[in-house]
């Protein structure tokens, strides 16, 4: 992960580095790095904790280079300590790194062979000390490829030199990297959303590709130190605010705006009139799909499990399903007739992205279902359903995880109708309870509100938490287990309510919290007994079923009551009251919401 961000300005580049690191947190916050060319000099100045703690340090040490480089940290080699904080500097070059050299431990025993000294554990470090070597016998350009060329793995680099101390450079290989055109000053970033403040002119780099940014020109150049053109885009003005407003956090803003994400959705895609779904430049005729392949990684992938089931109930199309990190690496039997669909909230996750890639080389049709529209995901498939959830700042996903369902289901009642695999009536039927969706989450919030942190309570003392469901409500329960250990560090585990008597009941005792997602289902009645047999050895039962289900059990120790509406958008209800406890169990820790340990939100290495 990472972020990294470069300005090359005509005054003081520190105030408009550090506001660019705050919005590159979500993809890593153990420390935070800053260096500048000061005099003539690399001056780095770094630490492990957030970039608040960085800015404490330049308020006694302030830094007022026109050029410099900056960095947010996730771990991946070395502790998050002041040492493996990046940059990582020789007295030549200052490195910003984002990404991951494979073949650092062969080049790092040549480069001591040199005689270069090395004080970190990372792997960027090499990235240095070889641009340092390099630079003795080659001219910029070529030292840089020269050295990219030694790498193995992913990355995207910000560099400072002290010999060229007007410039700043970038390179990319599997990891994102964007420059930006300012009045009198250029950018570096790990994605648009760090340079849209200060810019709304951008140019994404492709892999392999090398920037060098002035205050007044940017020039780019390919592997084979050749100059290109390369095209300049113009972001488009973001609608949705990136600001928390009153909310203590952004976490359980993104919660309580879901309803208005359902409702940009389904403006987005439906037409209420002709009562019909837009979907236009498919890049495949439904009729042709022999199986849709769907891809993503954490929520993205349970999004993805969710969806298994609508296509299977409204279509004949064959559905696969599998996480990204799997799909990249397993022998694949590629097929033309088949849609591959990834779904990514930021579309830049790299297995991911990797997966992605491999199905372009083998030439099939690809879809992506994404946020960030602007993302490498998006702009290298072949056709994009963003679900227009706006930014989305908490690490762990919520309001995208609703957009993510959403436009899945919306993608299967169309090639259901466009397949005639669903009748006129039933369809318009379903498109009408997409309309009432929004409002249906809001009343499921409302409710939700004030009673998930009562129940939060029982988690406390608890060792762990289990949930469970069957059916469509499977999904939802692996998707409330993933936020409650991502947000509160529980152990919690999802499972399918019918294999609990395979192995799992061994772990319930005495006050376990065990969620029942029971919704009014063809499944009811199956998914009440398996609650039975929790309650029958002692666990806490958090029961979660539709309004008016009329189970009165004195063992159950939580019932809460959601809307009725159509099995299918049942789901999307039933998450609700999960994420919300989760949220509520992790405020009661005293967890950092927003920014949960040892995690972050764009996860661009493997
Ligand atoms: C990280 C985030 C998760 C997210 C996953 C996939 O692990 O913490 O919330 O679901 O990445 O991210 P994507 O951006 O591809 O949806």
């Amino acid at each position: 992960m990472c972020g990294i961000i470069g300005i090359a300005s005509n005054k003081s580049v520190t105030p408009n580095i550090i506001q660019s690191l705050k919005k590159l947190e979500y993809r890593g916050y153990d420390s935070a790095g800053i260096a500048t060319i000061e005099s003539g000099n690399l001056d780095e100045k770094k630490c492990p904790g957030r970039v608040e703690d960085l800015e404490k340090i330049l308020l006694k040490r302030p830094s007022q280079g026109f050029i410099g480089i900056g960095h947010v940290r996730w771990a991946t080699h070395g502790i998050p300590n002041q040492v493996n904080a990046h940059p990582h500097s020789s007295d030549e070059v200052s490195v910003v790194h984002n990404g991951i050299i494979e073949n650092s431990n062969e080049l790092k025993k040549d480069l001591e062979k040199k005689g270069y000294k090395f004080k970190s554990q990372t792997d960027t470090e090499v990235i240095t000390f070889l641009l340092t070597d390099f630079l003795k016998d080659f001219d910029l350009v070529i030292a840089i490829n020269k050295t990219l060329k030694a790498l193995n793995g992913s990355f995207a680099l910000g560099i400072l030199f002290k010999k060229y101390n007007d410039i700043v450079v970038g390179a990319r290989r599997g990891s994102p990297l964007a420059v930006g055109y300012g009045p009198n000053e250029n950018y570096l970033g790990s994605d648009s959303y760090a340079l849209k403040s200060m810019t709304k002119k951008i140019t994404y780099l492709d892999d392999g590709d090398v920037c060098v940014l002035t205050n007044n020109k940017i020039d780019f150049y390919n592997s084979k130190n050749k100059k290109i053109n390369k095209e300049v885009l113009i972001l488009s003005d973001d609608k949705h605010t990136a600001e928390k407003g009153d909310y203590k956090d952004f976490m359980s803003k993104e919660i309580s705006e879901q309803n208005i994400t359902s409702k940009n959705c389904v403006k987005e895609y439906v037409d209420h009139l002709r009562k019909d779904i837009n979907l236009y430049n498919f890049p495949i005729k439904p009729k042709d799909i022999q199986k849709i392949i769907l891809i993503g990684c954490g929520t993205a992938y349970h999004s993805c499990i969710t969806a298994k089931y609508w296509f299977e109930e409204l279509t004949n199309i064959q559905i696969d399903i599998d996480v990204a990190s799997e799909f990249r690496y397993r022998k694949i039997k590629f097929n033309k007739k088949n849609l591959y669909v990834f779904v990514s909230q930021s579309g830049e996750t790299a297995d991911t992205f990797a997966a992605l890639d491999i199905c372009k080389k083998n030439k099939v049709k690809t879809c992506s279902i994404v946020n960030v529209v602007e993302s490498s995901i998006a702009r290298s498939s072949d056709f994009v359903l963003p679900i227009h959830a706006g930014p989305e700042i908490g690490v762990a996903s919520t309001k995208a995880f609703i957009g993510q369902l959403l436009v899945l289901y919306i993608l299967a009642l169309k090639i259901s109708d466009i397949r005639k695999e669903i009748l006129k009536p039933d369809y318009e039927k379903k498109i009408n309870d997409l309309k009432k969706l929004p409002d249906l989450i809001k009343k499921t919030l409302n409710y939700c509100h004030n009673n998930t942190p009562i129940i939060a309570k029982d988690f406390l003392k608890a060792k762990g938490a289990m949930f469970i469901g069957r059916g469509i409500s499977f999904p939802i329960a692996l998707e409330g287990a993933l936020k409650l250990k991502e947000l509160s560090y529980l152990h919690a585990e999802g499972y399918p309510a019918g294999e609990m008597k395979h192995g799992p009941l061994a772990l319930i005792e005495e006050g376990l919290p065990v969620v029942i997602l029971a919704p009014r289902d063809r499944y009811f009645e199956k998914t009440i007994s398996n609650m039975q047999e929790v309650i029958a050895r002692g666990g806490k039962v958090i029961l979660i079923t539709n309004e008016n289900s009329k189970i009165i059990s004195e063992n159950v120790r939580f019932t809460l009551e959601i809307p009725i509406t159509n099995e299918n958008l049942t789901p999307l209800l039933m998450t609700v009251p999960l994420q919300l406890l989760a949220y509520h169990v992790a405020a009661l820790k005293n967890c950092d919401i927003d920014k949960p340990r040892n995690l972050a939100k764009s996860v661009t290495v493997e």
